[in-house]
């Protein structure tokens, strides 16, 4: 068992993604994730879209730990993660959101973050519980962490899936279709939020299938497609390219472009 830390692990905000030639197949089936390469700056907000299946929260796994990649390597600063399995990457600051949110709903809002910042920020009990009521304050649940998280509505049960993820002390953080479900106020509420965590330092990688919020709130897209990127750039000029017009959007290539 490591030592607890008495202190709230700060952000890194040097630390790069490195995620080179990356293959991923479940169980002997088709690639899911073929030779994928990506690099992620220190302090990026970057999103990242593409059709279902394309291979999105299967490039999460592979990143956090939780999948292991058929070939290929994930470097966080130049070192080499990819045999490390997640509960250690959570401790040296891999964070992630879940599709599925993966809180205890017989928890309070307060518990819930308690186990994230115990466990994978390795706190010491009063030091995990300083950095929850900072984290509370932070995602919009001052006075509500007493409430039990099955009962909350869905924005809520979307803060808190992001407020557990930051609970772990992330410096790099995967949120995956965070704002899924949310009307476009409460998808924007949670882009101000995740644009705020930004903001102090956390590299953040956005799956979104909400375009106009995602390009609305990052500086880059990367787009994937069966398994591979095929654009990655500025989002409004990522979006525009032929490629991801007809095979994202499913639409026709504009002759005119
Ligand atoms: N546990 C699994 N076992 C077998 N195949 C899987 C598993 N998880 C995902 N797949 C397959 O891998 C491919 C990529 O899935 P993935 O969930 O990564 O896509 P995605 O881009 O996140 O999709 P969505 O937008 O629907 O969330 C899909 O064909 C999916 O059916
Ligand atoms: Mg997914």
């Amino acid at each position: 068992m490591s030592e607890t830390r008495e202190s709230i692990p700060m952000p890194s905000p040097d630390r790069s993604l490195f995620v080179e030639n990356i293959t991923k197949s479940y169980g002997g089936g088709p690639l899911v994730l073929k030779d994928l390469t990506l690099e992620v700056s220190p302090g990026e907000l970057l999103g990242v879209i593409g059709p279902n299946g394309s291979g999105k929260t299967t490039l999460f796994g592979v990143i956090a730990g939780q999948l292991s990649p058929s070939s290929g390597k994930v470097c966080v600063n130049g070192r080499d993660i990819t045999r490390l399995p997640a509960s250690e990457r959570a401790r040296n600051g891999i964070g992630r959101t879940f599709q599925v949110p993966q809180c205890f709903f017989n928890m309070s809002v307060f518990e819930n973050l308690l186990v994230g910042a115990r466990y994978a920020g390795d706190l010491s009990h009063d030091a995990a519980t300083h950095s929850v009521h900072d984290i509370l304050e932070r995602t919009g649940f001052r006075g509500r962490g007493h409430l039990r998280a099955g009962d909350l509505p869905l924005l809520d049960r979307k803060r808190l899936e992001l407020a557990r993820a930051l609970a772990t002390g992330p410096s790099i953080l995967l949120l995956d279709e965070i704002a899924g479900g949310l009307t476009d106020n409460e998808a924007a509420e949670i882009a101000t939020l995740v644009k705020e965590v930004n903001s102090q330092g956390v590299t953040v990688i956005w799956i979104e299938h909400l375009v106009h919020i995602l390009t609305s709130a990052v500086s880059r897209i990367v787009v994937l497609g069966e398994g591979r990127i095929i654009a990655d750039g500025e989002p409004h000029e990522t979006m525009a390219t032929p490629a991801v017009r007809q095979i994202y959007l499913g639409m026709e290539p504009d002759p005119d472009a």
